[in-house]
Order: structure tokens, then C-alpha cells, then sequence
């Protein structure tokens, strides 16, 4: 018996209307992600990443957006046909997002455990003190120093890679069988963003989370992803494992898309030499 994947999107088609007309945000893609796997969606910025994060767990939000076709099975069953009701207990117990901007996110008023505390709550049935246990589990996961003192910092006392590895905190606080990270690493430095990457690949080690990474870098899917998906204008126009896309791009706009990482890279040595 082949097992299904985790993941498979087909057809998917997401469409903004406005004034001027239909946006295709997200034009008939299809791409899958094995249990346990770690995927990449690469692409310049407008071409339809987020929109296609935000799709599989239906929270488009606004009222001129539509899922205009497609299937997006989660363990074999189509999450666009579920009720919303169904669709609040995946979100954030099965498929979790951290979403681009996140580290915005965090609520200046409230101290980061509290905030741990209230999704672990909304979440699952525990008491407060299992749920501050929870808490500092997660931050402990995520390697956050000294996590049971920083439970009661406030936001604006963490570094931006400290708040982010709580973002990621919150994510994975309910144990998702996915992860769906948008741009996580772009506010933050090389260093940073390297360290934060690693623990993204230590957490789908460890706890076999599987990962749909959306970047605009090359250089993150090379580091984290096994496959890779190219999205131009809402259409995939490239997919398969990172190790063959990467050394034998086939379709135009990939190549101009590692060519400039290419050219970037051999500028950077240049001046730095
Ligand atoms: N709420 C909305 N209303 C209308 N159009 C939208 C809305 N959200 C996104 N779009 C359009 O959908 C397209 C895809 O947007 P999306 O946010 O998915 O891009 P992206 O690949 O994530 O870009 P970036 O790398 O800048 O984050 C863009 O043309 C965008 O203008
Ligand atoms: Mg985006």
C-alpha cells in the first residue's frame, strides 16, 4: 500500500476581485508534501506565496477573496469542503502558520507566557498549570535561554530572533502534523536567520513536523527543503527536489531567479574580498 501524502493541493485556484477585475492570485497549482516532509515555495514578491499558505487554511479573510477551484487534501480529506467550524479545530491543532510579519504579531501589552498560555488554552483542554508547563516546553523547544524567566518578559524585552523563535513557539505549541512558515527569517540578520532555519530543521527532525517553507531566497531552500516549488504569477512553473532544481533548472524564470542569487553571492565575495 502507497501511503498518501500529508499534504496534496491540486487545482488550486484563489482569485481576488476588485475594481479593475479578477486578481489570479493563485492561477490551478498542484504540489504535495509527504508526511514528515519539508517543501519550499520560492518566488518573487506578488507571485502568490502567502495567498497559497493562507488557502490551505482557509483564512483568505477578506470578502472579495475566492477559492475559485481546486482540492486541498489534508490526510486524504478535502479541507475546502469542510464546515468552519472543522476548519477552527485544524487550525492551530493539525496545520499551524507563522505568518509573514509575525514578530509583529505578539501583543506588546501581554507577557509572552501569557500569551503561550491563552493558544495553548484556546487549543487544547488543560488546566492553567499544564498549560504554563506547555509553555515552557514550547520555549524550551524552540531554545530560547533561561525559558522559564523569559515567560514573563514582555515582547519589547526580546531580540527580534528571540521573538520570532516564540512565534514559532506558538506554532508548534499544539504538536501540528503541519507547519506552514511564511517568510520567517526575512526581518532578521544573515546570522539570525540561519540560526532560526536550523531550528526549523531540528524541530522536523525531532518532532517530524512536516513544513511548507515560503521564502523569496534560494538559499533557505537550499539549507532546510528537500522539494521545491517556483510560483511566477500564481502558476508553479517549476517543481521537484531541491538538489535537481538547483543544479539543473529547467524552466527560464528559475534560472534568472538563481541567477541573480548567483550573481548576488559573487558580488558579495568581491566586495568583501
Ligand atoms: N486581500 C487582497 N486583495 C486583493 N489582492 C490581493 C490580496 N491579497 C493578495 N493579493 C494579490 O495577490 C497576489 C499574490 O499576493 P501574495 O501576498 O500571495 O504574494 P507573495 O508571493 O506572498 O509576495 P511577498 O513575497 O511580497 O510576500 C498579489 O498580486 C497581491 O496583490
Ligand atoms: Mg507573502
Amino acid at each position: 500500500m502507497t501511503k498518501d501524502p500529508l499534504l496534496k493541493v491540486t487545482g488550486l485556484r484563489t482569485h481576488f476581485s476588485s475594481e479593475h477585475g479578477t486578481v489570479k492570485a493563485v492561477d490551478g497549482i498542484d504540489f504535495e508534501i509527504e508526511r514528515g516532509g519539508i517543501l519550499g515555495v520560492v518566488g518573487e514578491s506578488g507571485s502568490g506565496k502567502s495567498v497559497t499558505g493562507l488557502s490551505i487554511l482557509r483564512l483568505l479573510g477578506s470578502r472579495n477573496a475566492t477559492i475559485a477551484g481546486g482540492q486541498i487534501l489534508f490526510h486524504g480529506e478535502d479541507l475546502l469542503t469542510k464546515s468552519d467550524r472543522a476548519m477552527r479545530d485544524i487550525r492551530g491543532k493539525k496545520i499551524s502558520m507563522v505568518f509573514q510579519n509575525a514578530m509583529t504579531a505578539l501583543d506588546p501589552y501581554f507577557r509572552v507566557g501569557d500569551q503561550l498560555v491563552e493558544v495553548i488554552r484556546l487549543h487544547q483542554r488543560v488546566g492553567k498549570r499544564d498549560a504554563k508547563l506547555k509553555a515552557l516546553e514550547a520555549m524550551e523547544l524552540v531554545r530560547i535561554p533561561d525559558a522559564s524567566r523569559r515567560l514573563s518578559s514582555y515582547p519589547h524585552q526580546l531580540s527580534g530572533g528571540q521573538r520570532q523563535r516564540v512565534m514559532i513557539a506558538l506554532a508548534l505549541s499544539c504538536g501540528p502534523d503541519l507547519l506552514i512558515a511564511d517568510e520567517p527569517t526575512t526581518a532578521l540578520d544573515a546570522t539570525v536567520q540561519k540560526q532560526i532555519i536550523d531550528l526549523l530543521a531540528e524541530v522536523n527532525r525531532e518532532l517530524g513536523t512536516a513544513i511548507l517553507m515560503i521564502t523569496h531566497d534560494f538559499g533557505v531552500v537550499a539549507r532546510l527543503c528537500r522539494t521545491v516549488a517556483v510560483m511566477y504569477a500564481g502558476k508553479i512553473v517549476e517543481s521537484g527536489d531541491v538538489a535537481t532544481v538547483l543544479e539543473k533548472p529547467q524552466d527560464p524564470y528559475t534560472q534568472k531567479l538563481l541567477g541573480s542569487v548567483l550573481r548576488l553571492r559573487s558580488e558579495v565575495r568581491r566586495v568583501s574580498a
